[in-house]
C-alpha cells in the first residue's frame, strides 16, 4: 500500500452492562460502562471506501457510520483490543472510533445516535444505543445510568473494590442469524411474558443503583442472579451451556453473582468479583476470562 498521510483518527472502548439487558429499545434504563479495551482507527480520504483490519465484517460498519456521517469515502485501518465476539461489543467501539476520528467535535449524543443508526444499518439487526452510547460517554471510575428514553444520563461512581470479569462462553454467533430482532418485536407487541422481564429488569436496574450507592456489593450480586433467572425464563434467551457457567461462576468464592450479558444466545457471561479473589477466580472458570476496569467513553476528555 502506498504510504499516504493519515488524515485523521480516533480510539473508543468496548463496554459492559451491569444491568438493565434487553430494555434499551424499549426507552428503559440501563447501568453499562465503558472499558479498558480499545478500537483504534486511522484513515484519509481515498476514491471508494476501504477498511484493513482484523476484525471481519468491518468494512460494513465503517461505511455504515461514514455514511451516517456524510463523509467522503475513506481509506481506514482498524486496530484492535476488543476481542470481537467477546461481549464487549466490538462493533460499537468500531463505529464510535470511527465516529470520533471523523467528527471529534460533535456531540456525544448525537454520535451515539448515528452509531446505532450506522449498527442498524450494517446488520439489520434493531439494535438500541445502549453500547454506542457507553463506548461514547462513559466515563473511568464510573457507570453511567442512561435513560434510553430521554437519552438523560447520571455518572454513579463504580468502587474499585470490585472487579468486572467477562467470561466467555464459547458460543459465538452473529446477532443477525439470533431471535433478536423477533424478542425485540415481542416485547414491542406487549407479550406478557417478555413484558414481565422488560418490567422486573427496569426495577432491578433501580435497586442495583441504589446498592452501589450504598456499596451494597452482596445485594448488587443477587440482583445480577435475578436478572439472569428473567433473561433464562421470561425473556428467553439464555442457553444451557450459559447457564451452566454462570452457575459455575456463582459457586466460586469471591463472586458476588454472575449472569448472561448483552443480547445472549450464547455471547458473554459478566460476573462482579471482590477484587483480591480474582485471580483464584480466573483460574477456577477454565475458560478465557477478561478482567476489567471502567474507562473514559471515546467523547469525555481524557
Ligand atoms: C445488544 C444491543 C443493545 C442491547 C443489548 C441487550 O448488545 O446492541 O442495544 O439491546 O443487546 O441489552
Amino acid at each position: 500500500m502506498p504510504s499516504e498521510a493519515v488524515s485523521w483518527s480516533g480510539r473508543a472502548p468496548g463496554r459492559v452492562n451491569l444491568i438493565g439487558e434487553h430494555v434499551d429499545y424499549l426507552g428503559g434504563l440501563v447501568l453499562p460502562a465503558a472499558v479498558n479495551r480499545f478500537t483504534e482507527v486511522s484513515g484519509h480520504a481515498a476514491g471508494e471506501w476501504s477498511v484493513e483490519s482484523e476484525v471481519p465484517g468491518g468494512l460494513a460498519y465503517v461505511r455504515a457510520i461514514g455514511e451516517e456521517l456524510g463523509a467522503e469515502p475513506q481509506d481506514v485501518t482498524v486496530s484492535s483490543q476488543v476481542p470481537p465476539s467477546a461481549g464487549i461489543s466490538s462493533s460499537a467501539a468500531l463505529l464510535v472510533a470511527v465516529a470520533v476520528g471523523l467528527k471529534p467535535d460533535m456531540d456525544g449524543k448525537t454520535a451515539a445516535l448515528a452509531c446505532q443508526r450506522a449498527e442498524q444499518r450494517a446488520t439489520g439487526v434493531q439494535v438500541g444505543v445502549m453500547d454506542q452510547f457507553a463506548s461514547a460517554l462513559g466515563r473511568r471510575g464510573c457507570a453511567l445510568l442512561l435513560d434510553c428514553a430521554t437519552l438523560d444520563y447520571e455518572l454513579v461512581p463504580f468502587p474499585d473494590e470490585v472487579a468486572i470479569a467477562v467470561i466467555d462462553s464459547g458460543e459465538h454467533r452473529n446477532l443477525a442469524d439470533t431471535p433478536y430482532n423477533q424478542r425485540r418485536r415481542e416485547a414491542e407487541s406487549g407479550d406478557p411474558k417478555r413484558m414481565r422481564h422488560v418490567q422486573s429488569e427496569i426495577a432491578r436496574v433501580r435497586v442495583f443503583v441504589e446498592a452501589l450507592r450504598h456499596r451494597d456489593f452482596a445485594r448488587m450480586g443477587q440482583l445480577l442472579k435475578e436478572s439472569h433467572r428473567s433473561l433464562r425464563d421470561d425473556f428467553e434467551v439464555s442457553t444451557a451451556n450459559v447457564d451452566a457457567i454462570v452457575a459455575g461462576a456463582d459457586a466460586i468464592d469471591g463472586c458476588y453473582g454472575a449472569r448472561i450479558m448483552g443480547a445472549g444466545f450464547g455471547g458473554s457471561i459478566l460476573a462482579l468479583l471482590d477484587r483480591p479473589k480474582t485471580e483464584q477466580f480466573v483460574s477456577s472458570m477454565h475458560r478465557p476470562v477478561l478482567v476489567c476496569t471502567t474507562a473514559d467513553g471515546a467523547y469525555n476528555p481524557r
